[in-house]
């Protein structure tokens, strides 16, 4: 069967741990040499990634991009606009010409459900690369560098503060499928997706959501947060107001664990959702979460492609 990564649940816990060590291992494999260079074994020679943009992207784009080159594949970049289905295209008729051009699909978009639809039509695997819903390949990052700095993941306890979007559904996911506990700082009108919190407690994650960010924080292992406002929603100064309190600054890093490490998936907005004390401080992990972009999205391409698990 074709396999899909439009969340962690597609590939399960086995999966994820699978390529989890496959990300960590590869990275440390070709140390040194130059980026552009193939991995010594270039297990995706002869395959290509067509990529999807709905959406603005750095991270994404360059690290897919670079992820295919290191595996010895090739990539095409569309932005939607510059496609037919910017102009109506049908993302099922799309599905079936682009399957039959390219081995896998990465697509970026804002409506989840055209990443479901794309998945369903194509005869190849499909890949998210952030919708409004979910951000899987962003948390397969985290997650390696967790393990890398930690050695673990399993039971750290993760705080979220700020806004309840897309990065933190799949943070929920995650701690629902690997076991590690999820403490949520979100003010009243911000909240993650109930059928997303629904979904991880029928699983056994251990959720809190709390409208008091001390509470959230007080001795997480993991501290992480997001942009006040994503992708596709109005700028709201009444929205801006609400996120303050859950701004993550220095007063509130020293009441998590003394060894907690910050995360942030990028950009950040500095000043808002994140104090640059923090950021650039020395519990602050972002370079290697942004780098592991690039290794754990080459553990999810070779998953997807039947050559992992
Ligand atoms: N974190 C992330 O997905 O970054 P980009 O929007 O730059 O791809
Ligand atoms: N929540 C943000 C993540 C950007 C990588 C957004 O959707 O814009």
């Amino acid at each position: 069967m074709t396999r899909r990564f439009l969340d962690l649940a597609d590939a399960g816990a086995a999966g994820i741990r699978l390529m989890l060590d496959e990300a960590v291992s590869r990275k440390k494999a070709r140390a040194g040499l130059p980026k552009g260079t193939p991995d010594r074994d270039a297990p995706l020679a002869g395959h290509t990634l067509a990529m999807i943009f709905e959406k603005n992207s750095t991270r994404t784009r360059v690290s897919f991009d670079m992820a295919m080159r290191q595996l010895g594949g090739t990539t095409i970049v569309m932005d939607s606009g510059g496609m037919q289905l910017g102009r109506g295209e049908t993302i099922a008729d799309t599905a079936h010409v682009l399957s039959r051009y390219v081995d896998a699909i990465m697509i970026r978009t804002d409506d989840h459900q055209k990443a479901v639809d794309l998945a369903k039509h194509a005869d190849v695997p499909v890949i998210n690369g952030l919708t409004d819903r979910s951000h899987p390949c962003q948390i397969m990052a985290d997650l390696q560098t967790v393990l890398e700095h930690k050695g673990r993941v399993d039971g750290l306890g993760w705080a979220w503060l700020g806004d309840g979007n897309n990065v933190l559904h799949s943070i929920v996911e995650a701690g629902s499928l690997l076991g590690f506990p999820v403490r949520i700082g979100c003010p009243d009108g911000y909240d993650p997706d109930p059928a997303v919190l629904a979904d991880a407690r029928a699983r056994g994650g251990e959720i809190l959501l709390s409208r008091d960010p001390v509470e959230a924080v007080r001795g997480a292992d993991i501290v992480v947060t997001d942009t006040w406002i994503s992708m596709g929603q109005a700028h709201a100064e009444a929205k801006l107001a609400a996120m303050m309190p859950y701004q993550v600054d220095a007063a509130k890093m020293a009441l998590a664990a003394s060894d907690a490490a910050f995360l942030h998936c990028l950009p950040a907005h500095r000043g808002e959702e994140v104090v640059d004390a923090v950021i650039d401080g020395p519990q602050s992990l972002i370079w290697d979460e942004a780098e592991n972009r690039l290794h754990a999205q080459k553990a999810v391409l070779l998953w997807c492609l039947g050559k992992l698990g």
